[in-house]
């Protein structure tokens, strides 16, 4: 069982610590407990989320603790005071602190000087642990397994966090085999590599590729325009009649928020990304208990 203090990279995770967290998260499905009772965690976001925020929170009272949430705009960071100080404050009022911060590495800097363990929310480009295992929890669900299967992902393969996590974690699976269409020079970093990858342009045509790769797996993403230096933002979109060139059980996925490279018609029998949301809940649950040692009560 994986047992450290934060929870900061992807690669902290083996195969066997990913299949008992989904085991885990299985059984929390749709229920509530009184396990955490007592326990405040504290969310810490420099940067906009919706879903990872509110998913941490849900997944905390449901587990029967209670959260707490700072606001930058409405802090005393408005009058000049550091992060570190900032979160040090936090660390004396939580038990647990959720981070999200637009620099790399950054949260785990943050982690060496709390007491209180870290959950990394995602820390700029870099990496989004708890994303993935939650989208590893959804191809897992649907398929029974990961072995074996064909990911595809697409858009911003340089800025985007949730896709240079998830390239990591599948190393922990057999047979993955994995491809990528980035948008105008938006490629995947050589150190994402870590299981067969192969890349296409957005310019080689979306159909072509569909139609020549088959995945079991469309991960979309959008451009990180927070991110992109100038010149790197090009508008990109997966059409529905690209979606109905896939197979017939493969399934499209995306972390959200979409934007205009997923098209709201794409509500078809291929979307999975509002169940992505949902299993994020089940997820965080399961993670949490294992952070505070009462996973056994389950
Ligand atoms: C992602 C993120 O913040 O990295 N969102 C999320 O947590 N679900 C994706 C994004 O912002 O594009």
């Amino acid at each position: 069982m994986w047992d450290k203090k934060d929870l900061l990279n992807i690669s902290d995770f083996d195969r066997k610590d990913l299949l008992e967290i989904f085991e885990l998260a299985r059984k929390l499905e749709g229920r509530n407990f009184d396990i955490l009772r007592g326990k405040i965690l504290a969310t810490a976001f420099f940067e906009p989320s919706t879903r990872t925020r509110l998913s941490f929170q849900t997944a905390m009272l449901r587990l029967g603790g209670t959260t707490i949430s700072f606001e930058k705009r409405m802090s005393s960071m408005e009058k000049g005071e550091s992060e570190e100080d900032t979160l040090l404050i936090l660390d004396q009022y939580a038990d647990i602190i959720v981070i999200r911060h637009k620099e790399d590495f950054s949260v785990i800097r943050f982690a060496e000087i709390l007491k209180h363990p870290v959950i990394n929310a995602g820390d700029g480009k870099r990496e989004h642990p708890t994303q993935t295992i939650l989208d590893l929890y959804t191809i897992w669900k649907e398929f029974g397994k990961i072995d074996g299967l064909k990911i595809l992902v697409s858009g911003d393969l340089k800025y985007g966090r949730t896709v240079h996590s998830l390239m990591l974690a599948l190393k922990n699976f057999s047979d993955v085999k994995t491809y990528g269409i980035y948008v105008g020079n938006l490629k995947m970093p050589e150190e994402f590599k870590v299981v067969e990858y192969q890349e296409f342009s957005y310019e080689d045509g979306v159909s072509d590729i569909l139609n020549k790769i088959r995945p079991d797996v469309l991960y979309v993403t959008r451009v990180q325009k927070e991110r992109i230096e100038q010149g790197e933002f090009v508008e990109y979109k997966i059409t529905q009649s690209q979606i109905d060139i896939l197979p017939e059980n493969s399934i499209v996925m995306h972390p959200l928020p979409r934007t205009t490279e997923l098209p709201i018609e794409n509500f078809g029998k291929h979307q999975r990304m509002f169940e992505q949301a949902k299993n994020g809940v089940f997820i965080r649950m399961a993670i949490l208990l294992m952070m505070f040692n009462k996973q056994n009560l389950i």
